[in-house]
This record gives C-alpha cells, structure tokens and sequence, in this order.
C-alpha cells in the first residue's frame, strides 16, 4: 500500500481541481464543433484557467518554490528550493476536437547542489480527468496508479510489443527522422499508437500497457513527470543518443527493462538507413 506523501497529496488536490475545470469544459466542446467561430478560443481559456488554478493551489501550500508553467513560462522562486513544471493541458489537439484523451501533467524539480540550474525530478503525477486516473511517482519510492504500485509491461518479444509516439506535424519535428525510424519499427512489432498526449503515453508505459514510446521535440512539461514514472516502474528512459539524462530531453526512448536496448538499437541503425 502506497504512503503517500504530503507532497504528492497536494499535487494531486491541485491536478484534480483542474481536471475537474477541465472535464466541465470538454462537456462544453460538443457544442462549440457546431458552432461558426470553433471551439479554438474556448479551448485555450480553458487551458489557461487550469494553469491558473494549479498556480494557486501550488502557491498556497509551497509559497517559496518557482514554477515551469507552459502558458505563463518560468516564475521565479527561491533557489535554493525546488519547483514546479506544470502543463495543464497535454493533449490540446484531442480536447479540442472532443476526444476525451488528455491529462494535468505535474512534475517537481531540484535545484542542482553546485547551484547552477536545475536537476534531477524527483516527483510527478499525470492525471486523465475523464477516466479520473491519477498516476504518480516519487523517486525512489515507486510509480502508482492510485494506490496500485505500477510494474512496466514485462513482455520480452519485439513482435508482441505495443509502441507509441508523437508524429511531427505542422512544422515541428523531423518527419523525415520521424517516417525513418517507423519504416525500421513498425515491422518488428505488434502496433504503434499516436494517442496525441506524450504525458499520457509516458504514463502508460509505467502501468504496462505500452512497451515503449518515441518522440522528438518535447518539452519538460511534456515529460517531467512521466519521464518519473516510467524510471520508477522499473523501465528506462533515454535520448535518441542512448542517453538516460536528469530530466528527459525534447527526444524521448523509454521502453521497459527488457526492450529499452532493442528500441534504441533499431533507433540509431534506421536513423544511418
Ligand atoms: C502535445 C502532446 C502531443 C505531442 C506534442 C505536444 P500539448 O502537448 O503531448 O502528444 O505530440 O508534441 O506538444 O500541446 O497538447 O500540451
Ligand atoms: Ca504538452
Ligand atoms: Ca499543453
């Protein structure tokens, strides 16, 4: 049984009230498709006050922390204390056009001990509020899904293997790098899945439902907190160089113990194809 702790309590009170602000609007979406000026402006006041509504409950219980916002950008704190990275929307372009996959992203951030930058994440929680999941991390003490500890899929076979990703679009990423790397994958496995939340898709390869994910041009609030999740279920995460950083970079392997290697090797060798 998970201890949780007073952090994680408070992060979680603070993705709830979002998810909550968030379920009310995306009931709303159905009737803005319709609608002559679109659901666009909607969306993005929605995605704000969630933003704001995490600020405010995270302020009033950590008052000194900074904060990463993906709205609002980096808020200062004091240094010597860590912060918050916060996307309170991952998963716009579903929300969007009303399909109910989208989740809170919260991670927390150490301050280097050289002081100079950040470092390590050491707590995250990715919350669907439709399906009302709520996956967290603490380093060190574990990945859960509610009070379930999560276990990363322990399937060995390539050929058995589900796999997500992000594909470039409108301008961002390689989709050149993208379309190489999925020529080399897609024959050796048993799907690949575009689900449109890196969160989310993070989050589920800790509780074992994908074996592994790719995605270039991330940003921390992306993958802060499943980055967490997955190194705390056991499965390793990576940039496309093989390397396991501090926090995820904009490339993004994870795979589970027994695929990471593989992934990355079919990795580099399609990217020389
Ligand atoms: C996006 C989602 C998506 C990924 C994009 C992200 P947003 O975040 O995580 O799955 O492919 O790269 O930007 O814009 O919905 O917060
Ligand atoms: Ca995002
Ligand atoms: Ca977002």
């Amino acid at each position: 049984m998970a201890a949780i702790s007073g952090l994680i309590r408070v992060m979680e009170k603070a993705a709830r009230k979002a998810g909550a602000r968030l379920r009310r609007d995306f009931g709303e979406i159905e009737h803005l498709q319709v609608s002559r000026k679109g659901p666009s402006d909607f969306v993005s006041k929605a995605d704000q006050a969630a933003e704001r509504t995490i600020w405010d409950e995270l302020k009033a219980a950590r008052p000194d922390w900074g904060f990463l916002f993906e709205e609002a950008g980096e808020i200062e704190g004091d240094p010597t204390k860590p912060r918050f990275i916060v996307d309170p929307l991952d998963g716009t372009t579903n929300f969007l056009h009303g399909m109910p996959h989208f989740a809170v992203s919260i991670a927390v951030q150490e301050p280097r001990l050289d002081g100079r930058g950040w470092g390590e994440v050491t707590a995250g929680i990715v919350y669907q509020p439709i399906t009302d999941e709520s996956f967290w991390a603490e380093k060190s003490r574990g990945a859960w899904l509610h009070d379930r500890r999560l276990r990363v899929s322990s399937r060995r076979h390539l050929d058995e293997s589900l796999i997500a990703t992000g594909i470039p679009f409108a301008n961002k990423g390689d989709a050149g790098q993208w379309t190489k790397i999925y020529h080399g994958l897609a024959p050796q496995v048993a799907g690949i899945r575009r689900f449109g939340s890196a969160a989310l898709d993070l989050a589920w390869v800790a509780a074992g439902r994908y074996e592994g994910f790719w995605e270039s041009d991330l940003s921390p609030w992306d993958t802060a907190a499943g980055c967490l999740l997955v190194r705390e279920a056991g499965g390793f995460v990576s940039d496309y160089k093989g390397r396991s950083l501090p926090i995820c970079d904009s490339e993004v392997l994870a795979g589970n113990d027994a695929l990471h290697t593989r992934l990355h090797k079919i990795l580099v060798t399609s990217l020389k194809a």
